[in-house]
């Protein structure tokens, strides 16, 4: 798989990267979570597993691995993994601002607490650096939003730039519907004369569509754009057999028939196609819908397969409330 920049960053990236949201915890709201991790939750056995996921990304040529603090031993995993395997061109990528508080609980009343206060992007610096050392070059705010107030707090964008000036590359996810209203917001945070928001974070796929012009806007100004939730936590794969997606998943087929491909490489091919990304990442927890996720990158899709999904766009208060129904499971 071929590197290209992070947007004006030094990073290289693949077009593809991997998340561990899913491999380094017991609970997740992806549909059938449980399943994908076959109800093993000893974290041995999950270190294993997430190390066998780890393997074949890499053998596939993926470069780019997304964690977060919250994500469990997401890190932990990561950093075991790039410790015994000397992975050393790997870009990874991580966040600050919930804290994980599931206790490797399945039925935790809180699984992450949300605080975007600079105690606590202190605290997690030093929780990730321990864990991830030199192979860490990209730290994010966590779901940034508008109402937490963090693009305001002067001491947390101070702090941000000094990290910045050390090396790190900086960078937000987004999430809901104000996700667009967010990066605009961030594009007009400076550092030293130049953004202080390398990388962007967010949520695009065909069924939620809303913040592509603003994707597009921060990509044309030098922000590196990474697209999370590619298939809307599994809602885009063979495993939505709600009825209320049966129209969709008619559809998703008939493209998937013509260029025979499973629907979530179709679901990918379409993100792949905006011209503002730079990496996708795949969400899968399971080698085999890894391996699947990949084959996106052989999909070309023709003016009319872009028309035909540009159908299964919800309106983007639908597309988050269904989002927040999702269980941990
Ligand atoms: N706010 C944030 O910053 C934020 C929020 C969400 C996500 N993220 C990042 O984005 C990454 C991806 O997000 P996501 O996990 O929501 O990803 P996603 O790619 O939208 O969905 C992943 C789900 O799709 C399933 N899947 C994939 N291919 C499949 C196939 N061929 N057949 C059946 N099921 C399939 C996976 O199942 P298996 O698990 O069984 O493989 C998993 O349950 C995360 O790991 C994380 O790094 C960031």
């Amino acid at each position: 798989m071929q590197t290209r920049p992070l947007g004006n960053t030094d990073l290289q990236v693949t077009p593809m990267g991997l998340g561990l949201a899913a491999l380094g915890r017991p609970g997740y709201i992806n549909l059938g979570h449980g399943d994908d991790l076959a109800h093993e939750y000893d974290w041995k056995a999950m270190e294993t597993h997430a190390h066998t996921v780890l393997d074949a990304a890499w053998d596939s040529g993926v470069r780019y691995f997304d964690a977060a603090r919250s994500y469990g031993k997401a890190e932990a995993f990561l950093s075991s993994w790039l410790e015994s395997r000397g992975c050393v061109d790997a870009v990874v990528g991580s966040k600050w601002g919930y804290t994980y508080t599931a206790d490797w609980q399945l039925d935790a009343a809180a699984h992450e607490v949300k605080e975007h206060s600079l105690a606590v992007l202190n605290r997690q610096v030093k929780e990730s650096t321990a864990l991830l050392g030199p192979h860490l070059k990209l730290y994010q705010i966590h779901s940034a939003t508008l109402e937490s107030g963090v693009l305001e707090n002067q001491e947390v964008l101070t702090r941000l730039a000094a990290l910045k000036e050390t090396g790190w590359c900086i960078g937000l996810s987004v999430s809901g519907v104000q996700q667009a209203d967010v990066i605009r917001r961030a594009l007009e945070i400076q550092a030293g004369g130049k953004l202080l928001f390398d990388i962007g974070q967010a949520t695009w796929n065909v069924l939620e569509c809303s913040a592509g012009m603003a994707l597009q806007q921060a990509h044309d100004l030098g922000m590196g754009i990474i697209v999370k939730e590619g298939l809307a936590n599994g809602r885009l794969t063979d495993r939505n057999t709600l009825s209320e997606f049966a129209e969709k998943r008619t559809l998703l087929m008939a493209l998937a028939d013509k260029h025979e491909m499973s629907i979530d490489a179709i679901a990918l091919a379409a993100v792949l196609a905006q011209p503002w990304v730079d990496t996708v990442l795949s969400g899968a927890a399971q080698e085999k819908h890894l391996q699947a996720n990949l084959t996106a990158m052989e999909v070309q899709l023709d003016q009319e397969d872009q028309s035909l999904l540009k159908l299964l766009a919800e309106a983007p208060e639908d597309y988050w409330s269904q989002r927040s129904a999702l269980a941990w499971n």
